[in-house]
């Protein structure tokens, strides 16, 4: 299968007019995002997040390097049609939100006769119906957000790409995208989203990338980057808490960590006992947790300078 998004050791630098040496926002990432998979893509501020998306767009060209959106090379403008796109900060016109999606629509080839239907399930989708004849330039920043992700999923999207599409929604507007985007992988679509909000991607991405100033430090699974392979939590009955250090009794159920490789010995210890095991989890860690770590102890925002 083709992969929706691919990267092949891209590296941008930019230009300063003002100083002979340039920015590298992006250090020869490769990364390949698979049809179907909800991609989160993480990192702290100036990590080169919202460059590597708007050089897949094609808004802009590599310094080095390459890359591919749905097998096209990026930038194809046959392909942005079956892309969907929420910019990180979202501009619109001083018009009315529901003529501001038709034409989005319509400038990316949605038929007449289906255009009508698919702004209305948009709208309705996004809550925005009531919206709908207000003019989007006196929105409020969640509304242009609303507004903006109406847009990106105005075509039906094989592909979408957004950056940060959650930050300004109030906690009803994130439930409402999260379960548009995870229908959207139900129906086979790619959602690649750049997020701040750990916990939000943590909840639907299948898969994580974690930038740091320009480079990939972290790609895998969201399961097996939370999932810490040092600690398993046991649910025994039957035993004494105090059997193990830390152990917490609750309605006759003990819980206690150990590291993984007394798992063994811990399960036999609690059957010598004439225990009863109900469960053994690895201790999740939070994304939070593992963004923490694997940024530090680089300063946030920091600028990586090429003298080149
Ligand atoms: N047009 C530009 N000219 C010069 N430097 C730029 C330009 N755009 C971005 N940069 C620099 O490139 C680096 C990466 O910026 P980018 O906006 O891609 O980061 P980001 O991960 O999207 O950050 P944020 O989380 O704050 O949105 C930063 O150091 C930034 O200052
Ligand atoms: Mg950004």
């Amino acid at each position: 299968m083709v992969p929706a998004l691919e990267f092949d050791e891209v590296t941008k630098q930019y230009n300063r007019w003002y100083r002979p040496q340039r920015v590298t926002a992006l250090d020869g990432l490769t990364l390949t995002v698979e049809p179907g998979e909800i991609f989160g893509f993480l990192g702290p501020n100036g990590a080169g997040k919202t460059t590597a998306i708007h050089l897949a767009m094609g808004f802009m060209r590599p310094t080095a390097g390459r890359g591919l959106m749905l097998g096209k090379p990026f930038g194809d403008r046959k392909t942005r049609r079956r892309i969907g796109f929420l910019a990180e900060n979202v501009a619109l016109y001083y018009r009315p939100a529901e003529e501001l999606v038709r034409f989005y629509g319509a400038l990316n080839d949605v038929p007449g006769p289906c255009l009508k239907l698919r702004v209305r399930k948009v709208l309705e989708a996004l809550g925005l119906v009531e919206y709908a004849r207000r003019n989007a330039g006196k929105f409020s920043r969640g509304l242009l957000q609303r507004v903006g992700l109406a847009q990106a999923l105005i075509n039906d999207p094989e592909l979408v790409v957004l950056d940060e599409p959650t930050s300004a929604l109030d906690p009803v507007a994130r439930v409402t995208v999260r379960e548009l985007l995870t229908n959207m992988r139900n129906l086979g679509k790619t959602v690649f989203v750049s997020s701040h909000l750990l916990s939000e991607v943590e909840l639907i991405s299948d898969r994580v990338a974690v930038l740091n100033r320009g480079r990939l430090v972290r790609v895998g699974k969201t399961s097996e980057l939370l999932a810490s392979d040092e600690k398993l939590e046991i649910t025994v009955r039957g035993i004494r808490p105090d059997v193990f250090p830390g152990g917490q009794a609750l309605n006759g159920v003990v819980k206690f960590r150990i590291g993984s490789q007394q798992q063994r010995a811990a399960l036999e210890q609690v059957w010598q006992l004439g225990g009863e095991v109900l469960s053994v989890n690895p201790v999740r860690r939070s994304l939070e947790q593992v963004f923490l770590e694997l940024t530090a102890p680089a300063p946030a925002g920091a600028e990586r300078i090429s003298h080149r």
